[in-house]
């Protein structure tokens, strides 16, 4: 007998990079079915990044679709990120808006530029999900690059996949805020895959190492998670909700003229324990 299933695959488009796919004809202003949320959470643990193109959402309606996917959550940083709140009493929706140069997470002082990160690794529990809808989009610049660290993870070679599996990564922000220990490589829970957790702009020193050795083997690993052939870039249009998965990917954002305006709707979900290899 033949059984006929009742799911109808999403309409997924891989780009021929690591990581980032579009996915068409989903109305995100519909509640979303059990079967389309979670080939929806397939698609970011396969391609780490997915977006819609020319939506038309709201607050409300960006939040309702954040929470098919866990329960949405403030930032910690909202006020030194230069994000304001959403209006009424949506504090879990934040505005990213002339947004001046945030140098204070590193060296590179382009214009617009953020370095490369993934959200919340200086929190105990990083954020599953980041979400940004397009409102105003630059003529040029302003793009979101995003880096698979999974495929990194596996393009390492044997020995130091051994080396560092076990190792653990002192990571922070702020030297205001306290230090949180997470492991160096972690496992995606969707995908079973192991992936690097490591970023220029919190990963600090390797536990148990000495200092000489835990500079050099992070300055080799944030090198390499970096190299273009893990990188995707997005290039924004208004109406884009571009949604990605922090757990295997970084992300950073290529400089723009702070003379045009950029204005992102953020949303995102809660954080989770990391889950060591
Ligand atoms: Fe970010």
């Amino acid at each position: 007998m033949t059984h006929f299933s009742s799911v109808i695959p999403l309409e997924i488009i891989p780009s021929d990079r690591a990581a980032g796919a579009e996915i068409r004809g989903v109305n995100l202003l519909e509640p979303l079915s059990p079967d389309v949320q979670e080939q929806i959470v397939q698609a970011l643990a396969n391609y780490g990044a997915i977006f819609f193109r020319g939506q038309s959402l709201n607050e409300e309606q960006q939040l309702t679709f954040t929470r098919a996917f866990g329960d949405t959550m403030g930032h910690p940083l909202a006020k030194a990120e230069h994000m304001s709140f959403g209006e009424g009493s949506q504090s879990d929706v934040y505005y990213l808006k002339d947004e001046p140069d945030l140098t204070y997470i590193g060296k590179n002082k382009l214009k617009g530029a953020v370095m490369w990160h993934t959200d919340l690794q200086y929190m105990p529990e990083p954020q599953v999900y980041s979400l940004l809808y397009g409102i105003e989009i630059p003529s040029k610049g302003g793009d979101t690059l995003f880096s698979n660290l999974v495929a990194a993870y596996e393009a390492l070679d044997e020995s130091l996949k051994q080396r560092i599996e076990h190792l653990q990564c002192v990571n922070w922000i702020l030297r205001t805020m306290p230090p949180v220990v997470h492991p160096l490589v972690r496992i995606h829970p969707v995908s079973g895959r192991k992936a690097l957790y490591v970023s220029p702009t919190c990963s600090r020193s390797i536990v148990d190492m000495p200092p000489g050795q835990s500079k050099s083997l992070l300055r080799y690993l944030m090198r390499h998670v970096t190299l273009p052939r893990f990188v995707w870039r997005h290039v924004w249009q208004a109406g884009d909700l571009l949604m990605w998965d922090n757990r295997h990917t970084l992300h950073c954002r290529t400089a723009f003229d702070l003379c045009e305006r950029r204005m992102m709707r953020r949303t995102q979900t809660a954080g989770e324990p990391v889950i060591p290899a």
